[in-house]
């Protein structure tokens, strides 16, 4: 038995908003700093009060249109985000309910930006098992909710989107090896350190990061985990069609696939013109690719994700 995905769907608000347009909002800032440091030209960036559950429940709508099954038919719903709509109820009751669906298993996961390659290896989990059949698997964020816009260090980084999937069971090869972890000893170098306490907002409820420490772990992890799928599917870094690394900065994403032997052309990228959308970075370079007709049924796809927490999983999957 195997967890097949049968279709993708992503979904981007409003205009491409440029460096050069940021710079003129006000920040410190400049398209060339940010080009050469980051490789990234523009995000989406929601307008105020767009949720994460909207922007989730396009791609799923777009995901469940390319796979052929109906919002009924779902048996778990799984959502990534570290932006979620509420305390509570999860974002992915909310996408349910929009959705129409009742009955299926639906729960968020917050592992941010690795946080689609922790739903994925869950909801695989939950198909192999043959507990479940149908699931969606969505990462939806809006950082620009979270970012300080006094702190060009940051909020120059980040934007705001959504992407999913459908993975259903069934007998032909389809995700072949996943893996999840985390430190937690390295919970300070990328936070939001806030909390709502007695109707008051206490900490700090901005995004932030030790921009140089993130780097350095990110290159190593996302690294090391891609070898280990690979290992346990017994199949060569080089026998990779496409690698889908987390979309954070060129710099991270060219330094992962150098150190995997894995040429650039077959790299996707999508930080130039997305930002670091963190759990919605994945699937979102992966409908793009699939849509595009760059990936292809049967061809080997390799995603991973790092973030705060720390933490990084990757999944290999035969498309
Ligand atoms: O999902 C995971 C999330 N995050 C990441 O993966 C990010 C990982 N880290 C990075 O990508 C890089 O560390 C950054 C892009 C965040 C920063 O690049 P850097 O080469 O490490 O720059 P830096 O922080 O050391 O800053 C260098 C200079 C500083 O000026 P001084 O002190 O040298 O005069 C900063 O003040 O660049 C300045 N700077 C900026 N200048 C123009 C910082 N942000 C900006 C900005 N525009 N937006």
């Amino acid at each position: 038995m195997y967890a097949r995905l049968s279709g993708t769907g992503s979904y981007l608000p409003g205009n491409p908003v440029s460096n050069n347009e940021l710079a003129a909002r006000g920040i410190d800032t400049n398209d060339e700093w940010i080009v050469s440091r980051t490789g990234i030209r523009s995000r989406h960036l929601a307008h105020v009060g767009t949720t994460s559950s909207e922007l989730g429940l396009i791609a799923a709508q777009k995901a469940l249109e390319m796979a052929g099954v109906t919002a009924a038919d779902l048996d778990l719903i799984i959502v990534a985000t570290s932006t979620p709509d509420f305390i509570f109820p999860s974002t992915a009751c909310l996408i349910q309910g929009k959705l129409g669906n009742k009955g299926a298993a639906a729960f968020d996961v917050q592992a941010v930006c690795a946080g689609f390659t922790y739903a994925l290896g869950i909801a695989e989990k939950f198909i192999c098992s043959g507990s479940h059949k149908k699931a969606l698997v969505i990462g939806a964020e809006v950082f620009s909710r979270i970012l300080d816009w006094n702190d060009r260090g940051t909020c120059v980084l980040f934007g705001d989107g959504a992407g999913a999937v459908v993975l259903e069971a069934s007998d032909k090869p389809g995700i072949l090896a996943t893996a999840m972890h985390a430190d937690g000893s390295q919970n300070g170098i990328l936070n939001v350190p806030g909390q709502i306490c007695g109707g008051q907002v206490t900490g700090d409820p901005f995004l932030r990061m030790d921009g140089q420490a993130v780097f350095k772990f990110a290159v190593r992890v996302l690294a090391d985990v891609a070898e280990e799928v690979c290992k346990a599917a017994e199949t060569q870094t080089s026998d990779v069609d496409w690698l889908i690394p987390h979309q954070a900065n060129i710099r991270i994403i060219e330094a992962t696939g150098k150190k995997l032997g894995i040429d650039r052309d077959k790299v996707i990228v999508t930080v130039d013109r997305h930002g670091n959308t963190s759990a919605a970075s994945v699937p979102l370079a992966l409908d793009e690719a699939v849509r595009d007709g760059r990936i292809q049924r049967g061809q080997k796809v390799l995603l991973e994700g790092v973030g705060g927490g720390f933490t990084w999983g990757a999944a290999l999957l035969e498309f």
